[in-house]
C-alpha cells in the first residue's frame, strides 16, 4: 500500500512542473499565461513563444509522466498507473504554479505511453489516439478538438481492448480530465472562435 502512496506523491510532484512556464520564463522572458489562452502547455508555449518552445514543452511535459510511470514501475507496475494519473492530475493543478497548469493532452500521452512500455500493451493503445489527434487537426485546425477527440478514441480502445481494471479507470479518469479542463475551448469551438493552428 505504502508504494502506492510514493507512486502518487511522485506523479503528482513530477507532473507539477510546469515546462511551459518554465521555457517562456528562462528562454524567453514571458510568462505564457499572460497570452494567448493563458494555459500552461505545448500548444499556448507555441502559439505565444514559437514552434521550438512547443517541441520542448511537448517532449518535457510527455517525459515527466514517463519518468514518474518508470520509477514507479521499479518498485510495483500496479502503483506506476496511479503515479501517471497523478502525474496528468499535477500537470494540471500544479503545485509549483499555483495549482492553474495545463490540460492533460501531453502528460495523457505520456501516460499512455509508458503504460504502454511499463504494462506491456499493444502499440495500438499508442497509436490509434494518436493517428485520431493528427487526422482531426488536419481536417479542424483545431488542437483542443483534436486533443478531445484522441482522449475519447484512446478510451474507447482501452474498454474494447483492455481487462485490466485500473487501466481502464485511469483512462477514463484522464479523459474526463481532459475534457473538463476544454471546456473554454468547448465553448469557443461552439461559438465558431476557437484557436486553429497555421501551419498544417
Ligand atoms: O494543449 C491543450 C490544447 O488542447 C488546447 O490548448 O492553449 O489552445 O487552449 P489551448
Amino acid at each position: 500500500f505504502m508504494y502506492f502512496i510514493y507512486a502518487i506523491v511522485i506523479g503528482y510532484l513530477l507532473g507539477s512542473i510546469p515546462f511551459a512556464l518554465v521555457i517562456g520564463k528562462v528562454f524567453y522572458h514571458t510568462d505564457v499565461r499572460e497570452f494567448g489562452s493563458g494555459n500552461l502547455g505545448g500548444s499556448n508555449a507555441g502559439r505565444v513563444l514559437g514552434k521550438k518552445a512547443a517541441i520542448a514543452t511537448i517532449t518535457l511535459d510527455v517525459l515527466k509522466v514517463v519518468a514518474a510511470v518508470a520509477i514507479s514501475a521499479q518498485f510495483d507496475a500496479a502503483a506506476s498507473i496511479w503515479a501517471g494519473l497523478a502525474a496528468a492530475i499535477g500537470h494540471c493543478y500544479p503545485l509549483f504554479a499555483g495549482f492553474r497548469g495545463g490540460k492533460a493532452v501531453a502528460t495523457m500521452f505520456g501516460f499512455l505511453l509508458s503504460t504502454a512500455i511499463f504494462t506491456f500493451q499493444s502499440a495500438w493503445y499508442v497509436v490509434i489516439p494518436f493517428l485520431f489527434f493528427l487526422a482531426v487537426l488536419k481536417l479542424s485546425k483545431m488542437v483542443s478538438l483534436s486533443s478531445m477527440v484522441a482522449a475519447v478514441s484512446s478510451t474507447v480502445y482501452i474498454l474494447i481492448m483492455q481487462h485490466d481494471p485500473a487501466i481502464t479507470a485511469a483512462s477514463l479518469l484522464l479523459t474526463l480530465l481532459v475534457i473538463y479542463r476544454h471546456r473554454a475551448n468547448i465553448a469557443r469551438i461552439r461559438s465558431h472562435t476557437e484557436n486553429k493552428i497555421t501551419w498544417m
